[in-house]
């Protein structure tokens, strides 16, 4: 079952070595029965040691390599122990104007050598007060319907993270997430049977240890992607607890 929770904390532009080695330490997830990643600066990645979670970077090239200054490609992810990546966080969609083709091609590259990504969807207030949800996130499933097979797709995680609730302490409420997870599945499953039945559907966006237990519940919410919270292990364990 691809559908085994999952807990994945994004650092951000967070952290430092020790940080890096109060989770390699502290968090052990033997007792847990979600899956744990921990999403560092990629400068971290190969100072983890000891660890029994697994790693994920928070960004990566669509190329394989060559003379593109300051990026980071699968390979090199992978040899310094990352087994996840997140693509097209909102913050990057919006700072480094990635488009949706562009998330597109980084998920494709990422699955094609050995990554699993964490692909990032969700929309700005405005389109959630003009009712359009449901266009807008239908846009940025398609791209991914458009350019990966269903045999890639089916190993990707999608997060839906609507961008008015990230770093905000305003939480979608459990029936929005539900909601929007309901429909990424089914806009999945319309692509091709049973596509959005097997897939991973996180949610993110102020997620803390007190509302963590309620949006997990949610049936077509398998688990989250935390910013803020993953930087305190208490609250990242509480959050990993409440998805078991
Ligand atoms: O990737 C994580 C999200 O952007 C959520 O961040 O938990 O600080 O709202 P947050």
């Amino acid at each position: 079952n691809n559908r085994i929770p999952m807990v994945a904390g994004n650092w951000k532009m967070n952290g430092d070595r020790y940080l890096v080695e109060q989770f390699s330490k502290g968090l052990k997830t033997q007792q847990l029965t979600c899956s744990v990643v921990i999403c560092p600066p990629s400068v971290y990645l190969p100072l983890f040691s000891g660890h029994d979670f697994s790693l994920g970077a928070q960004n990566v090239s669509h190329l394989e390599n060559g003379a593109h200054t300051g990026e980071l490609s699968v390979a090199m992810l992978k040899e310094v122990g990352s087994s996840h990546v997140i693509v097209g966080h909102s913050e990057r969609r919006e700072s480094q104007q990635e488009s949706s083709e562009l998330v597109a091609k980084k998920a494709q590259q990422a699955v094609e050598h050995g990554l699993v990504p964490i692909i990032c969807v969700g929309e700005p207030l405005d389109v959630r007060e003009q009712q359009t949800v449901e266009t807008y996130i239908a846009e940025q499933i398609n791209a991914l319907t458009d350019l990966l097979s269903v045999e890639a797709l089916a190993q990707c995680v999608i997060a839906y993270e609507p961008i008015w609730a990230i770093g905000t302490g305003k939480t979608a409420t459990p029936q929005q997430a539900q909601e929007v997870h309901a429909f990424i599945r089914r806009t999945l499953n319309e692509h091709a049977a049973g596509l959005g039945d097997g897939m991973r559907l996180l949610y993110g966006g102020s997620v803390k240890a007190d509302n963590a237990k309620e949006l997990f519940s949610q049936p077509d919410v398998d688990g989250g992607l935390i910013g803020g919270a993953s930087l305190k292990l208490e609250d990242f364990i509480a959050i990993c607890q409440a998805a078991n």
